[in-house]
């Protein structure tokens, strides 16, 4: 064997992502897993028996169509109409993905060219640099600080050269709980006009947002022909595990991700995709209880983490909270206090430093996710008080 790394140099340092480290210790341990984001229980009943009956009825069990099922897509279409007004052609502007990871790395791999840069604010979720370092992009980090996690457009302004090809953006945005307002959102818009740029954006939250209200980029003047939306049933339908997230935008764009996508998994989840076109067709019943339920979670583990002496900013949108440890564990960074975590009381976090780029940026930072049962959640803040406020 020769002396070259068998991992190439796109991917060298990546390992194994933060996720199967933890939850990995959080089987090994037992304890409470508040790493990873998913939810402890499935999604509505109606849903799980609409895919029983997909399966039953041979539906989806062989290939798909590589778009995805027309009746997924169709209702991909009407739930964009529904909740944001906006129009899209179910045959040519929408498309069915695995999960919004494989809608990420399909548009990343089918827009850029090698070099070209690529703009997003970090922390970022972890398979944002993977899929731009795999599709020979260069990524241009640019900090959202605490407390409040707000974008610098100045620094947004500054950040853009003539190299620069997209912006990725995520809100509401998973670690931080950042909602972008329509202030934020006209400015990045009228940016990408100014410079040509092409915008990602990824919405899987879009159905979580506690204060502000979610405004797909894609609505804004200008931005109709240059965003690729991407968004997934398996946060706003707990079932994370079904791997189905789609993309909508202008048929040139969803072409040219289609493109790539078809040569990654080329289709999947079959029978999974007709339980999610019912699952969009739900009322605003099931939207609102489940935006309500999700709040409550957040003020519940909000206040344990409080009681038991974390900085806690209590986030916009999401299912995570952010906190930060510094005045609770002096000299401790996140990682090492994450590793220690489970062994000294039995509950599970991620540090939030792994999804920076800037290594001193998130240091102190811990994430807790609260898409669990009330039970758990007390549980959890329990265990946390008494390890930490006595
Ligand atoms: C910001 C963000 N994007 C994408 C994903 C992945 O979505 P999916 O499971 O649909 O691939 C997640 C999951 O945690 C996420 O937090």
């Amino acid at each position: 064997m020769s002396a070259r790394p068998l991992l190439n140099r796109r991917l060298a340092g990546m390992g194994t992502t933060i996720f199967a480290e933890m939850s990995a210790l959080a089987v090994a341990t037992g304890a409470i897993n508040l790493g990873q984001g998913f939810p402890d229980t499935d999604g509505p009943e109606s849903v799980r028996e609409a895919a029983v009956r997909a399966l039953r009825d041979g539906r989806g069990n062989q290939y798909p169509p590589g778009p995805g099922v027309p009746e997924l897509r169709t209702a991909i279409s009407e739930h964009q109409q529904r909740f944001h007004g906006l129009g899209f052609d179910p045959d040519t502007e929408v498309l069915v993905t695995a999960g919004a990871t494989e809608a990420i790395a399909a548009a990343m791999l089918a827009l850029l060219e090698p070099g070209d840069e690529v703009i997003a604010f970090e922390p970022f979720y972890d398979s944002y640099a993977a899929c731009i370092a795999m599709a020979g992009g260069v990524r241009v980090p640019l900090t959202l600080p605490a407390p409040a996690f707000r974008p610098d457009l100045d620094a947004l302004r500054a950040a853009v050269t003539p190299r620069t090809r997209l912006l990725l953006l995520n809100s509401p945005h998973n670690p931080t709980g950042t909602v972008l307002t329509r202030e934020e959102l006209t400015a990045i818009a009228a940016l990408a006009v100014e410079h040509d740029l092409l915008v990602v954006t990824d919405e899987v939250y879009e159905h979580l947002v506690f204060d502000g209200t979610h405004i797909p980029l894609i609505s804004l003047p200008g931005m109709r022909d240059r965003t690729v939306s991407i968004s997934s049933a398996g946060k706003t339908f707990s079932f994370t595990g079904w791997k189905v997230g789609w993309v909508t935008g202008a048929a040139p764009l969803v072409a040219a991700v289609r493109t790539a996508k078809q040569f990654l998994t080329y289709v999947a989840s079959g029978p999974f995709q007709y339980a999610v076109a019912e699952a969009l067709a739900l009322p605003d019943t099931y939207y609102a209880d489940f935006r309500d339920d999700l709040l409550a979670k957040r003020d519940l583990l909000a206040a344990g983490l409080t009681d038991a002496g974390f900085q806690v900013y209590v986030p916009q949108g999401t299912y995570f909270i952010t906190t930060d440890i510094a005045e609770l564990a002096p000299g401790l960074d996140a990682l090492t206090f994450c590793r220690a975590l489970p062994e000294r009381c039995g509950v599970v976090a991620v540090p939030n430093s792994v999804f920076y780029d800037h290594p001193t940026a998130g240091r102190t930072q811990v994430r807790f996710a609260f898409c669990k049962r009330e039970t758990v959640l007390t549980e959890a803040a329990s265990r946390l008080r008494k390890a930490f406020s006595g």
